[in-house]
């Protein structure tokens, strides 16, 4: 049976977390949750924008719980300071879906030092994770999301310079932290299996979908690519943020499972079941990728 919000039963009661949930993906994301009645908390690094967001979902659900918490996924002291005001307001947290992302930005560092997608897309949300997994309940209806993309495809983790200070590609340094959020999805899985938890880790990817994400690439691409390919490769947002709500709602997710649409190139379609790229199931990297991602955070990730 396909994958509708139609089919899920009430959420009431249950605490979702979605960052970057102002715009884009995240917005649509937490816009379905609120559908099924969760209580969303909007983790987002623009106050201004986040309430903006609040008050649309709030016009297409008037009854929805929703609460704006600050977040920059580029400070690791913001995620601190999230996590810690999270703990003090609510004793448990079901979903944790950790959307934000930035692709493209010309070299940057985040307040810590990191290469700024590595930093954002993936450090900051491997600190969030460690900081709150200990408020699951531990039962299936537990999960975190990560995204990760097709990019992933392209990624590679480069240990001998993770932060691109010896040389910086947009695009390489996107498709590594991409993978870094695939491989980190994985690797939480195996600990949660290994020390018997139920909580799921699940990754998904949304294909292709024309949002803000772009606002790094040049604009006449950008605008190339909206008058000539993009109806053929992009599906509307709504859509796109399907995988993501499967994997956060559906009945039959598994932890480590990667959803994305099922169209060609999973690029558009409806959602399921994603391929992960051979390397990405490397599972040396991906244990190693945990231990630098712990040391660069100063977090001992405990399941
Ligand atoms: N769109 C696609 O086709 C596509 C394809 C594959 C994967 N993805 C993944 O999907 C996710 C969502 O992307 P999107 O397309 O919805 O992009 P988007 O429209 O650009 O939204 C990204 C969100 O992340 C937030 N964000 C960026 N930096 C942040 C930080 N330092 N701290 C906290 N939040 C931060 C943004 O906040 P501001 O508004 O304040 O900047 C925004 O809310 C990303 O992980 C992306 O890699 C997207």
């Amino acid at each position: 049976m396909d994958f509708t919000l139609e089919n899920i039963s009430s959420q009431q009661g249950k605490m979702a977390i979605v960052t970057g949930a102002n715009t884009g993906l995240g917005f649509e994301t937490a816009l379905g949750l609120a559908k099924v009645d969760a209580t969303v908390i909007l983790a987002c690094r623009n106050l201004e924008k986040a309430e903006a967001a609040k008050t649309e979902i709030l016009t297409k659900v008037p009854d929805a719980k929703l609460e704006v918490m600050q977040l920059d996924l580029a400070s690791l002291s913001s995620v601190r300071e999230f996590s810690a005001q999270y703990r003090e307001k609510y004793a448990h947290l079901d979903l944790l879906i950790n959307n934000a992302g930035i692709m493209f930005p010309p070299y940057s560092k985040t307040e810590d030092g990191f290469e700024s997608q590595i930093g954002v897309n993936h450090l900051g949300h491997f600190l969030l994770t460690a900081l709150l997994i200990d408020l699951m309940p531990d039962n299936s209806d537990s999960r975190i999301v990560s995204l990760s993309s097709n990019a992933h495809k392209f990624g590679k983790i480069n240990f001998d310079d993770l932060q691109s200070e010896q040389k910086y590609s947009s695009t390489a340094a996107y498709g590594q932290s991409k993978l870094a959020c695939l491989m980190f999805a994985d690797e939480l899985d195996r600990k949660l299996k290994a020390s018997d938890k139920n909580i799921l880790s699940v990754a998904a990817h949304p294909g292709v979908a024309q949002t803000e994400l772009s606002r790094h690439m040049p604009g006449f691409m950008v605008t190339l690519i909206r008058w000539t390919i993009a109806p053929f490769i992009t599906h509307p947002v709504d859509e796109a943020a399907l995988p993501t709500l499967l994997a956060a709602l559906g009945s039959e997710v598994k932890g480590g499972d990667y959803f994305g649409p099922q169209g060609t190139a999973e690029m558009t379609g409806k959602p399921g079941i994603a391929v992960k790229a051979d390397h990405a199931k490397d599972t040396d990297v991906t244990a190693k990728l945990w231990q630098v991602s712990e040391e660069l955070t100063g977090q001992k990730f405990v399941v």
